[in-house]
């Protein structure tokens, strides 16, 4: 479902940074793969090249049997509304907007109506358990419901890929966890592939069906770190 083929990067500026050369990767749909690696490897760069947002320099990102390295910035749009969820570190909801309407927003932008939405929306919230929460604004909710509220959000449009950078990075253990579960829960109700950074290699290694790391500038399985 997912695969990167000699994917090479390289930040250039006052200074040249190689994060990947010829980096491969495989997961197959309904896996769900954690990434743990230092501060610097690469992991935010490999979701943001994977989620489009950024490019790489050589090689091929296929998702769902596309090439998404040949899309112009049009496509990429379409490709990230209609294939994936993408969920920040700093959660990035509109703090204007109430839970509900923050997790609408990625179907209304692409084009649905509100009255075909809203009872996929209304399962979301029963499943994060927020349901008492939908009318509340972002500060309004604590760090574990405003994470949750995210994930929700990129699940809405059913994406076959959820990508997450560190979507435990704010939460204490006991929410870490839970996060975890269910984010597990929903990887199998679902069928959604995931793609998971985190620095919690216990948490990854008890929920994932694997963890991988980035050594080298290649993506490698975790155990030969
Ligand atoms: N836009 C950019 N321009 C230049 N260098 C960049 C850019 N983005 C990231 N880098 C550099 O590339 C390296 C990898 O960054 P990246 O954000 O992928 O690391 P990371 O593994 O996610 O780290 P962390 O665990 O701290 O989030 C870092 O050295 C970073 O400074
Ligand atoms: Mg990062």
């Amino acid at each position: 479902m997912l695969e990167l083929k000699k994917v090479s990067k390289i930040y250039s500026g006052v200074q040249e940074i190689e994060i990947f050369n010829e980096a491969d990767l495989k997961v197959d749909k309904g896996e769900m793969v954690s990434i743990v690696a230092p501060s610097g490897n690469g992991k935010s760069t490999l979701i943001n090249l994977v989620s489009g947002l950024d490019h790489c320099d050589d090689g091929s990102i296929i998702v769902d049997n596309t090439d998404i390295t040949n899309m112009n910035e049009k496509e990429l749009t379409f490709y990230r509304r209609q294939k994936i969820g993408i969920v920040f570190q700093f959660f990035n909801l509109f703090s204007s907007l109430t839970a509900l309407e923050n997790v609408l927003l990625p179907a209304e932008l692409d084009g649905k109506k509100r009255v075909e939405i809203i009872q996929t929306a209304n399962e979301l919230f029963d499943k994060m358990g927020l349901s008492d929460k939908k009318n509340k604004f972002p500060f309004q909710l604590s760090g574990g419901e405003q994470q949750r509220i995210a994930i929700a959000r990129a699940l809405i449009n059913s994406p076959s890929l959820l990508l997450a950078d560190e979507p435990t990075g704010n939460l204490d253990q006991k929410n870490a966890r839970k996060l975890f579960e269910l984010l597990k829960e929903l990887n199998v109700s679902e069928n959604v592939t995931m793609l998971i950074v985190t620095h919690d290699y216990a948490l990854a290694k008890e929920y994932s069906s694997r963890v991988i790391t980035i050594k080298d500038k290649k993506v490698v399985p975790y155990s030969q770190y």
